[in-house]
């Protein structure tokens, strides 16, 4: 029943004209019973659907905001990104429901999603706030064909699809605070937390998960824990706009596919590097770099082709800094 009606919410989403019954029946292999039922508890949820005798049924409206796995499921159009969708109210954190999919043998693309977190985490051992109803929390699996030190690239890739999905989305514009914070007017709008998984032997990677939250319906700062309340907002509180997360995410997972594909090709950053830049927040700024075997203070200028980011230092000297090794800081405010 779940996936017949995600099916039939994808075919009338689908089409421009109306879809007859026969038809949805003959392209899903189901009964006209399981098909008039799906209209049925469809319109009892608040999906305009019209149905015409001759005709069949068209999809009018959808109601504001519905997240569940038919609604993303309905939008997407990708290959392998969340065709496998799992889809809970509540759950503990999805990455580890990721892994636990990935070990399962879950395929790649394979992507976990929550309305509610209750042990969401962040990096560095932080928790992630993750109430219902508001943000989009979700975790894909990525089964990747290289070696482990490719492996921190993907989350500049994924961060970069994410900025441009919220941008193409909402119009806002949307900065990356390298490594994989995205910020919108100086505020942090999202997290991403890469794990990897390694075979027994330690050499190759066996998975990825790649863990994305995004701060998207919280109306006002007073959403956010104290703490955070001077450097998180949300695409709502920039926007002013309430934001479909259903479309959204469509559009994160599509967004990646597309980049992730481009990635592949070279297992560098290179094809991605200049839209990359072109989002860094604070390039041309000072940052202070705080490396264990010393701190100092440059400019930052760009990444390279693998991912660092480019600092120059008060004698000129160009010198990449590696994500995890150190922070970085921007010399005013959060960025
Ligand atoms: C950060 O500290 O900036 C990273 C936050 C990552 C949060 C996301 S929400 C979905 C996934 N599940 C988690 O528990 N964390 C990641």
């Amino acid at each position: 029943m779940k996936t017949d009606r995600s099916d039939i919410l994808t075919c009338l989403r689908n089409s421009e004209d109306y879809v007859s019954g026969q038809q949805l029946c003959d392209r899903l292999g189901v009964s006209r019973t399981a098909v008039w039922k799906v209209m049925k508890q469809l319109k009892e949820e608040g999906y305009r659907i019209e149905s015409v005798p001759s005709r069949g049924y068209r999809l009018v409206e959808s109601p504001a905001d519905v997240y569940s796995e038919s609604e993303i499921a309905s939008r997407l159009h990708t290959k392998w990104a969340g065709r496998r969708l799992i889809y809970f109210d509540s759950t503990g954190s999805t990455n580890p429901d990721a892994k636990r999919f990935a070990e399962e043998g879950a395929p790649h693309g394979t992507t976990v999603v929550a309305d509610r977190q209750t042990a969401g985490r962040g990096r560095r051992g932080r928790a992630w706030e993750s109430p219902a109803g508001n943000s989009v929390y979700f975790t894909i699996v990525i089964r990747p064909a290289f070696v482990p030190d490719k492996a921190s690239m993907i989350t500049l890739v994924m961060a970069l699809s994410v900025a441009e999905a919220i941008h193409g989305v909402t119009g806002l514009d949307t900065g990356i605070k390298w490594p994989n914070d995205i910020v919108v007017n100086g505020k942090k709008v999202v997290g991403i937390l890469t794990e990897m998984s390694m075979t027994p032997e330690m050499n190759e990677i066996q998975f990825l998960v790649a863990g994305v939250g995004v701060n998207v319906n919280q109306e006002s700062a007073e959403a956010f824990p104290e703490e955070l309340r001077g450097t998180a907002t949300s695409l709502k509180i920039e926007s002013g706009r309430q934001i479909d997360r259903a479309a959204l995410l469509a559009r994160i997972l599509e967004q990646f596919e597309t980049d992730y594909g481009t990635f592949e090709q070279t297992l560098t950053l290179s094809a991605l590097k200049e839209r990359y830049e072109s989002r860094l927040a604070g390039r041309d700024a000072a940052v202070r770099v705080l490396d264990p075997a010393g701190e100092y203070t440059g400019i930052s200028r760009g990444i390279t082709d693998t991912g660092e980011l480019v600092v120059e230092k008060e004698n000129g000297e160009r010198v990449p800094v590696y994500a995890g090794e150190v922070s970085v800081r921007g010399l005013y405010g959060y960025i």
